[in-house]
């Protein structure tokens, strides 16, 4: 299998990542199977590289210090922020700011044959885009509109639909990024 710089998420029906005060509530509630069609704990393991952005980062430092939970990435993890702060036990964080193209030749390299997995936010996957090294998206599209928040991929792109299943409440899509 060939490595790729993905951009996998969930989103609303309407293209939103997360709510207006960055909550996943209408996330957590959807039915799906971990063992299904485009389901995380196959995906994960064939990821090597993994980015997000700032307020994502912060979302998951949030969410541990409230679950008590640990950080689950065994990969090493680049965070593009210009506010670098701390790092939970055990992970591997390397900050990042500006081009993201140097940053996806690092990201490779510690991939080897493993894909590269965008978290997001929307405009870091976007930049991605932009530079050239985004190839594919997939996303679980949850059965409900938002009418506002932090955007799936604020970008024109054009795709190729490879790949649609459903998962419990979820369609799901794979597309290429056409170049
Ligand atoms: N539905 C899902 O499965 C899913 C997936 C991913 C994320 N999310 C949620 O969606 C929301 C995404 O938030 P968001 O759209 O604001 O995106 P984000 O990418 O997480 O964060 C954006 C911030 O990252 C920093 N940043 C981005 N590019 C940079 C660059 N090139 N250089 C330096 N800094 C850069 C900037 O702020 P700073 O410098 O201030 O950090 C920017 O405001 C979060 O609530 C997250 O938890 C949901």
């Amino acid at each position: 299998m060939i490595m790729a710089t993905i951009y996998y998420t969930a989103t609303t029906l309407d293209g939103y990542l997360a709510d207006d005060e960055d909550s996943l509530d209408w996330l957590f509630v959807q039915e799906h199977d971990d063992a299904g069609a485009f389901g995380y704990p196959a995906f994960i393991e064939r990821v090597g590289a993994i980015v997000m952005g700032g307020t994502t980062y912060r979302w998951v430092l949030d969410h541990l210090a409230r679950s008590g939970g640990a950080w689950e990435y065994t990969q090493p993890t680049w965070v593009f922020t210009t506010r670098p702060g701390g790092v939970p036990d055990g992970a591997d964080i390397r900050y990042a700011t500006g081009d993201v193209a140097p940053v996806h030749a690092q990201m490779i390299t510690a991939a080897g044959d493993r894909d590269v997995w965008i978290v997001g936010g929307g405009d870091l996957a976007g930049q991605f885009a932009d530079a050239g090294l985004l190839d594919e998206i997939i996303v679980s599209i949850a059965p409900v509109t938002l009418g506002s928040g932090r955007p799936l991929l604020p970008r024109r792109l054009d795709l190729r639909t490879v790949e649609v299943a459903r998962n419990g409440a979820f369609a799901a899509v794979r597309y290429a990024v056409e170049r």
